[in-house]
């Protein structure tokens, strides 16, 4: 791993803060570049009370100095204005677990006696520090021209037709949609379906599609598990709090098709190796293979409902229901840039790993041979070998 990374923080503790080791020297990065990201999960519909309150900023502390990162650590501080809020209030004890949270699980593993510290910290604003993160290692991956964009796929059943519309469309088409879907019409149901929800205190999951454009063939080996690139996206999408699925490429499709027609057929085109598809979703055997990296991840629908649900409280052991905290009815939208980010981070490390080098001087050169590894990269010999003699 050349990239390493931990965040810190509760939901209504004074701050969260990350700290990013292993980007190279010399990378233009400022405040800004991560203040667009932060925007980005606080706006799309679907969200709760809480982004009203704050207004994300991240503040570097370390790693920066005259625009450009230095190769130390990147450490990055977002203030939880909600804390002024919180700060010596008397909490009641929260007692009830909300089924589908971290509640239940945390309380008995940690021996609370309040499911107020899981919750703190199992809350899904953590991830505004992994966006943070996110945002530096984009800024790394845009610097050798590779882009990563996601999109709504589908929200509570209701699903976007996308077939004939290209990637970067519909990144663009995204942005564009307060639900960040780019099938207008699907979009504008799903805003319909959220508003249901919420007036039925209800929530809603869904599916995101994320894709990372120009990443070079190379990135993530097959030679052992933890280096494949597919489980390396698979684990940073699963990390992601109610992330419950993930897909590479078409890979739940092809499993109703034959060998022929699942795989992406090779032939001599006009600029080196060319392939009739990318189902695979841009990565063989471990290692990306120049196309399109895409895959999708399914998202629960949020455990918080303003409508209880079954439960206990452990307080008394007797049958209850889960109690309303303030939350989000269907964070989908949102969770597009949280996605954007994982993938980024996942990405930005197999490039570091790939190339080497402490600074981007270093690896620009090296980059530049990476992209021309098409046909004359795989040229072989013909020969016949003898292996294990
Ligand atoms: C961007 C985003 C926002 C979320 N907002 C909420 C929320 O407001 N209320 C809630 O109950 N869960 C929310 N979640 C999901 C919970 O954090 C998650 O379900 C919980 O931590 C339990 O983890 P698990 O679902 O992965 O098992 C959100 C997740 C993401 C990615």
């Amino acid at each position: 791993m050349s990239l390493r990374y931990l965040t810190a923080g509760e939901s209504h503790g004074p701050a969260l803060t990350a700290i990013l080791e292993g980007l190279p020297a010399g990378l233009a990065l400022d405040e800004t570049i991560i203040a667009a990201d932060l925007a980005r999960r606080q706006t799309a519909a679907g969200a709760g009370g809480r982004m009203a309150i704050e207004k994300d900023r991240a503040a570097i502390l370390a790693g920066v100095m005259e625009g450009q990162t230095t190769g130390a650590p990147l450490a990055v501080q977002i203030t939880n204005l909600d804390h002024a809020n919180w700060k010596g209030r008397e909490v009641p004890a929260y007692t009830i677990p909300r089924p589908g949270h971290a509640d239940l699980a945390a309380a008995i593993k940690y021996g609370y006696d309040d499911i107020r510290p899981s919750l703190e910290r199992a809350s899904a604003r953590e991830t505004a520090a992994r966006v943070a993160v996110g945002a530096a290692c984009r800024a790394l991956l845009s610097n050798f021209g590779i882009r990563v964009g996601g999109y709504v796929v589908a929200v509570g059943g209701k699903t976007a037709s996308l077939s004939g519309i290209g990637f970067e469309d519909r990144i663009a088409r995204a942005r564009e949609s307060a639900v960040q879907c780019p099938d207008p019409a699907a979009a504008q149901e799903i805003e319909l379906l959220i508003e249901a929800a919420r007036a039925e205190g209800q929530t809603l999951g869904g599916i995101i599609e994320i894709a990372a454009q120009g990443v070079p063939p190379g990135l993530g080996s097959h030679v052992n598990w933890d280096r494949r690139l597919d489980a390396r996206l698979a684990q940073a999408v699963l990390g992601v709090p109610a992330m419950k699925g993930v897909e590479i490429g078409d890979a739940f499709n092809n499993t109703a098709v034959q060998g022929t027609r699942a795989h992406d057929a090779i032939y001599p085109g006009q600029h080196g190796l060319e392939r009739r598809g990318n189902a695979c979703g841009g990565i063989e055997g471990g290692i990306s293979n120049g196309n399109t990296v895409w895959l999708r991840a399914a998202m629960k629908p949020i455990p918080t409902t303003l409508q209880g649900q079954e439960s206990v409280d452990l307080a008394t052991g007797l049958a209850s229901h889960s109690r309303y905290e303030r939350s989000d009815v269907c964070p989908v939208p949102r969770a597009v840039i949280v996605l954007e980010a994982v993938v980024a981070i996942v990405l930005a490390d197999a490039l570091i790993e790939k190339l080497g080098g402490d600074s981007i001087a270093e690896m620009t050169p090296r980059f530049a041979t990476l992209k021309r590894a098409t046909f004359e990269g795989a040229r072989m010999s013909g020969k016949p070998h003898l292996f294990w003699p």
